[in-house]
């Protein structure tokens, strides 16, 4: 029933109790926002609405820009918020096409943690031949939320501030995430008053006992957490963190010293890899099988081949690691790099923009930027690629094969050959054809027994 269903996600609020300057549905979420989360879980299901209200520019540019699909027709403004059930009405009134959708989903912009297998399984509830099927769980401490009452021909919701003291003892609650048949909802839309202690309209007004709907219980409740502060916040980050852990322990075969101080948020990590603690990994890394990642190292938008070992404290940000490397510890990856297979990086080097061929070594304080390097080839201790004029980048080609000594420098645009072998202590300006050696430093002055004049005793 995919192409039938209308998916309305509801993103009008501003958010104030989370104190920042972003309206809710933005509110960083590990490197996404929150109401990415959402949208990735429910686009499979249906066509997408949201409400926007509060700063609707900010959030309209936001998904736009971050979700192929999305247009202007996908938002629908609720100038005014007078509540879930007027935010509803606002959709129906404002899009053209809502009618011709069979079943409308509802949810809130707010919880993250949903799961599209969370959304299904709502699906299949209505498919029972139901009206509409409202979402809900056993919360212990339940204030704030709608309580679900039963009796004998069903259930009716009732919020907090309109509940009896006997009904706010009730801990089963709303979740807010409801699916319905479209001419149900509309029609029970039309009735809506609010005459209740928050003079809104109430969404939740639209079931009630005796008519065609189900109180879903859902065992786990976590899928539901909505955020409404910055504790909240954080608590949903570990969350997600940890339930992507798990898949990668379970399903994956990753191993974790220590999960709870891991902060891995992408799903593709292979089978045999080590995750050691303090380990951060974004959500669009990609790392292969038997990859050792060390202590402390952070991995952005990277690809890290089978049986990489990148050690402790190594920052990689946009760049890929070719299988067997070695890159660590300290070392830093800028954008652009790619290190070839089986080559070796050693501490406080530093890559930007460039790429190093197979079984190359650079091992020892180094920059390296905007270069060319082959395979085999051998950089010392304290290598320097002079980059940059103060005007323009340029770049530095080394072949394969080269030796270049230990404190040297390329003043680049420099071209040195393959199997060229460059003298420790060399400032190079000039290219190198295949095979040269290349020495460029001052002759040495030795004068015997002069030391004591300046050792002080
Ligand atoms: C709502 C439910 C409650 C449920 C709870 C779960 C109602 C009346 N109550 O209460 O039963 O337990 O969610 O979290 O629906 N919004 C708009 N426009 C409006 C009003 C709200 O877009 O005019 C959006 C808000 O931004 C928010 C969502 O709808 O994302 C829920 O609204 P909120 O006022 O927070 O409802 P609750 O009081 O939490
Ligand atoms: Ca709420």
């Amino acid at each position: 029933m995919s192409n039938k269903l209308a998916i309305v996600i509801l993103a009008a609020g501003k958010g104030t109790r989370l104190k920042m300057d972003v309206p809710k549905p933005l509110a960083p979420l590990h490197n996404n926002t929150l109401v990415d989360y959402v949208i990735k879980e429910a686009r499979d299901l249906g066509d997408l609405f949201l409400i926007t209200g509060h700063q609707k520019e900010l959030v309209e540019e936001h998904v736009i820009s971050r979700h192929e699909g999305f247009t202007k027709d996908n938002f629908i403004l609720q100038k005014e918020q007078l509540g879930t059930g007027h935010a509803v009405q606002t959709y129906f009134e404002g899009n053209a096409k809502s009618d011709e959708y069979d079943y409308t989903m509802i949810m809130c912009a707010d919880t993250p943690l949903l799961t599209k297998s969370v959304l299904s399984e709502l699906l299949e509830e209505l498919n029972q031949g139901y009206d509409a099927v409202v979402a809900t769980f056993n919360e212990e401490t339940p204030f704030g939320y709608g309580r679900i009452v039963r009796g004998e021909k069903g259930f009716s919701i009732v919020e907090e501030k309109d509940a009896t003291e006997e009904q706010r003892k009730i801990t089963e609650v709303n979740s807010g995430l409801y699916v319905f048949k479209t001419s149900y909802l509309k029609k029970h839309l039309s009735g809506l008053s609010n005459d209740n202690k928050s003079g809104e309209f109430y969404l939740t007004d639209t079931v009630k006992e005796g008519l065609n709907v189900s109180a879903k219980i859902f065992s786990d409740k976590n899928p539901f957490m909505g955020v409404n502060d910055l504790f909240q916040l954080s608590v949903v980050e570990r969350k997600l963190k940890n339930r992507n852990h798990r898949l990668l322990m379970m399903e994956n075969g990753v191993r974790f010293i220590d999960p709870a101080h891991s902060y891995v948020y992408t799903e593709n990590v292979g089978r045999g890899s080590v995750i050691y603690p303090n380990v951060q990994i974004d959500d669009k890394s990609v790392i292969g099988k038997n990859v050792t990642i060390e202590m402390g190292a952070i991995v952005r938008n990277s690809i890290i081949e089978d049986g990489a070992h990148i050690k402790a404290n190594t920052y990689i940000s946009d760049s890929h690691v070719h299988a067997e490397a070695k890159i660590g510890p300290m070392a830093q990856l800028r954008p652009g790099s790619t290190i070839g297979k089986g080559s070796k990086l050693g501490n406080f080097v530093e890559i930007k923009k460039s790429v190093i061929g197979e079984k190359t070594s650079i091992s020892h304080l180094s920059y390296v930027g905007d270069a060319e390097i082959g395979n085999k080839v051998n950089i010392g201790c304290g290598f320097i690629t002079c980059n940059y004029d103060g005007a323009n980048k340029h770049k530095t080609v080394i072949g394969d094969g080269s030796f270049i000594g230990s404190d040297s420098q390329m003043i680049a645009p420099i071209n040195i050959g393959k199997e060229c072998y460059v003298a420790s202590g060399s400032t190079i300006n000039k290219d190198l054809k295949d095979g040269d050696f290349a020495i460029a430093r001052e002759k040495q002055v030795t004068k015997e027994g002069m030391a004591k004049r300046f050792i002080k005793k």
